[in-house]
Parts: structure tokens; sequence; C-alpha cells
């Protein structure tokens, strides 16, 4: 894939917000976040006001006209559109401006496509680069432009595609559907073991930008790439934890969201947010340093609900370091945390934040006296492997004598797992188990 930043340096562009209607939520600022995380050189906004679109340019020919002066005059590249255009009107721009137009949804493709990392998110991207472009082809389309390599729209299959005629993209488009219909098996078969074993998976969803990935590294010690762009990440990244506690646990990072977010592109992208779907627990991160909060809380709640994730959530409010709000746990109920108050960055309510997991994972810890025979070696190991051992010792007839604090579900899961009886191992401790096994299950 070839990067305009290394190779040519940031593409010129202008960007174009229109307020349609006086309602119109325009994030001119987020928009401009958007084009540099493409990496745009941005050298004027130009704002629009319109009652409604134009139907063959969006804006008014005489708007039009003035933007083409700006191109010539600060030679432009690339002009962007913080709408969906359809390609007709993509055309008809192009003409009058004598550059590229591209629209909301071709820059946030662009973002994708260089984000992509894993194989199935570069299917995906290509796919819906392919589809975006191929209602777009026609002969002589970049009338003029296309000695341009490359370019902000262009990255990916873009280049290459654009000179082939339709009938190939359309044989790629089946060749990569078959593909991503392969991959998603084997993910799902993944999905399917780790289901079977009971692991519980923890999904980071958020606004994009409010620290998914420095949070996901933090907990998960590892240095997935982070930086302060939009949507630093792309595919469900996913990590196999051991927690104290807990056991192992699969933490899942997901693509950031941003308002006004297409439906079909949504669906495009759907497969990045099915470990969403199917998680035991979803941690939303907030950036609780935006003056937008509110805002971006309710446009991630609102595709949550649209793609029907009703896994229980955690509300993580991050960047304390920035809001000034001091770290805790907010509790709806007794040992039901509801929110969290932390700092991917300084550290701060790290700690907090994994107890109030484990709370969510498991209720709360107790204290437990076990009896075990020597035939009950594998669950002593397993106890060990969680770190909830206090104490231990044998007693004249070699039994094992452990004291362990651990969430009951947890116990009672692995103590059945082995065959046991609750009562042999737990004595008189096994009264408070005495409830269907379905009830202590962790789902997954
Ligand atoms: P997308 O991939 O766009 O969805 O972003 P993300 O939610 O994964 O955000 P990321 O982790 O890339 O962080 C975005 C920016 O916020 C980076 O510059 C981080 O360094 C910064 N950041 C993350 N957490 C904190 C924090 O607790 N405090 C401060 N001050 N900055 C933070």
């Amino acid at each position: 894939m070839e990067s305009l930043d290394q190779d040519q340096g940031k593409e010129r562009v202008i960007l174009v917000s229109v307020s349609v209607n006086i309602l119109d939520d325009l994030d001119a600022e987020e928009f401009a976040l958007l084009a540099s995380s493409a990496g745009a050189e941005r050298l004027e906004h130009i704002y629009a006001q319109r009652v409604k679109p134009d139907a063959k340019l969006f804006i008014g020919s005489g708007k039009a006209e003035e933007i083409a002066e700006r191109v010539e005059a600060l030679d432009a590249s690339l002009v962007i559109f913080d709408h969906a255009l359809s390609p007709a009107q993509e055309r008809n721009l192009e003409k009058i401006m004598k550059c590229r137009v591209i629209d909301r949804t071709g820059l946030i493709l662009d973002i994708f496509a260089q984000r992509a990392r894993t194989h199935e998110g570069k299917l995906q991207v290509e796919l819906a680069q392919l589809k975006h472009l191929s209602t777009r082809l026609v002969r002589g389309w970049s009338g003029g432009f296309e000695q341009q390599k490359g370019g902000i729209g262009l990255r990916g299959p873009g280049e290459t595609q654009l000179e082939t005629d339709r009938r190939l993209i359309r044989i790629r488009m089946i060749q990569l559907k078959d593909k991503l219909d392969k991959v998603q098996q084997t993910r799902l078969q993944g999905r399917a073991a780790r289901q079977k074993a009971a692991i519980p998976t923890v999904s980071l969803v958020g606004y994009t930008n409010a620290g998914k990935s420095t949070l996901f590294n933090h907990l998960a010690n590892s240095d997935v790439y982070a930086a302060d762009q939009l949507f630093a990440t792309l595919d469900p990244t996913l990590r196999r934890l051991d927690w104290d506690g807990i056991g192992t646990v699969v933490l899942a990072d997901t693509v950031g969201f941003v308002r006004n977010l297409q439906h079909d592109l949504i669906e495009s992208f759907k497969a990045t947010l099915e470990e969403t779907l199917e998680a035991t627990l979803l941690l939303h991160i907030i950036d609780s340093s935006s003056p937008d909060m509110l805002e971006q809380i309710e446009a991630v709640e609102g595709v949550l609900k649209e793609i029907g994730a009703d896994a229980p959530v955690l509300r993580v409010y991050n960047k304390i370091d920035v809001s000034g709000d001091e770290a805790k746990i907010i509790y709806a109920r007794p040992h039901e945390p509801e929110r969290v108050y932390v700092s991917a960055h300084s550290g701060a309510g790290i700690d907090l934040l994994k107890k109030a997991v484990q709370e969510c994972l498991m209720g709360q810890r107790q204290a437990f006296d076990l009896i075990l025979k020597p035939i009950h070696g594998k669950l002593r190991t397993q106890l060990y492997n969680l770190n909830v051992i206090d104490s231990e010792h044998f007693d004249d007839q070699g039994q094992l004598h452990l004291h362990v604090v651990m969430a009951p579900q947890k116990l009672e899961q692995l103590i059945r797992q082995a065959h046991l009886s609750l009562d042999e191992i737990l004595g008189e401790q096994a009264q408070g188990f005495k409830r269907p096994l379905e009830e202590f299950e962790i789902k997954s």
C-alpha cells in the first residue's frame, strides 16, 4: 500500500463542510482530524450553507466555482466533502474543480485502508473500497488526473483497480467474498473453542480517539499501535490474559466509532465489531476530557444497540489526567460497578478498572477452606494458576487443606468441571452453592 506521507509528502487538500439544515451537527474539528488521520495537509476549510442539496453538484454552481478558484490558487490536489456524495456529483465537481473530489465515505475508507492490519480487516477494506469505487468507475473517471499515483481515496486497491475495468473488479469482489468467508469460518471456530472453554471475552469499545488502544496496552501489556489519530485501530486485536482470580480472559480492542457513519459502512465493517457482539463484558471507553463527551457516549451506545450488542457495559471514563476527575469506581449496587474513572496515560485507576472488571465477571471474592485428596492434584494446580491460594497445609492423612480467596462462581465452575462434588471439597460451605449450575456459569 503506497503511503503518500512517505513517498510524496502530504496531500494538499481543501476541506468542504456544508450545512444543509440549520440543525446539522457539523463537527468541523472532527472532520479536519479525520482528514489529517488520512495524511492530508489542510490548505483551507471552506464552509457553505444550502437549504437542500443540489442534485448535480450538492453545492451551488457559484460555490463550486469559488472552490475551483481556491484549488487553482492553492495548488490543491484533492477536495474532500464532509458528506456523502453521489458518484455523479463527485464527477461533476471534479470537472469543475479540475482535481479529485472524494466524500466522507471515501475518506473513512481510505483511513480504514491505511490502518487495516489483520488479513480479515484488509479483505474487508478492499471489498468495501471496491464497492465504493465500482459505482464511480466510468471511462475517463479520473480525466486527466490518472498520472497522479496514490493519494487519499486512491490507496490500497483503488490505485491498481482504477486502471482495470468493471469486469475485473467484479471478479475480484467475488474472490474477496470467498476469502472472507473462509477467514470468518476460521475465526468462528476459534470463538467456538473459547466458548466451550468458558473463557470470558472483554471487548473495548468507544468513540474514536477515546484511548482504547492505550488502555488495551496497559491491560494487555502489549504494544498495539496507538497514535493521536482517529482510527488507529481497525481490526479487533485480541489478547489472551491471565488475571488474578479470574483466570484466562480474552481482551479485544475494536475499531473506533464516529458519528454519521453511514449504514452501509457499518455493515461493511460489522465483522470488526463481531467480537463486540459476542463479548461477555463491554468496556465502553469514554474520553472524559472531550467537550463532546455526552454526544459521543450517545453515538456509541446507539450503534451498539443497532448492531444488537447486549452484553453488560462498564463505562470507563478515561483521560482523567486532563478532565480532573479522580480515580474511582461508581457502583450501581454493591459489587455491581457501573463506571470507573482512569487515566491510561498516568496509569491512575487501572487497578480499580481491573477490580471492577473482575467484579463484573465474577461477582465478589470470598474466602473458602477446601480439603483436597491426593487425586485432586489437577484442581490444586488450577487454583494455583489462578493465584487465589492464600495458605495450604497437609494433615496426617495426606489431605491438603487450602485457604482460597476467590469468586464463588469460579470455584464452583472448577469443582464441577473436575466432576467432583461440592460437598466433598467444600464440606458445609457447599450449602451456599445450592443453586442450579447455570446461574454460576460464565457467559461467553
Ligand atoms: P481509535 O483507534 O481512533 O479508535 O482511537 P483509540 O480510542 O484507540 O485511542 P488511542 O489509544 O489511539 O488514543 C488516542 C490519543 O489519546 C493518543 O494520543 C493517546 O496518547 C491519548 N490518550 C489515551 N489515553 C489517555 C489518557 O488517559 N490521558 C491523556 N491525556 N491522553 C490519552
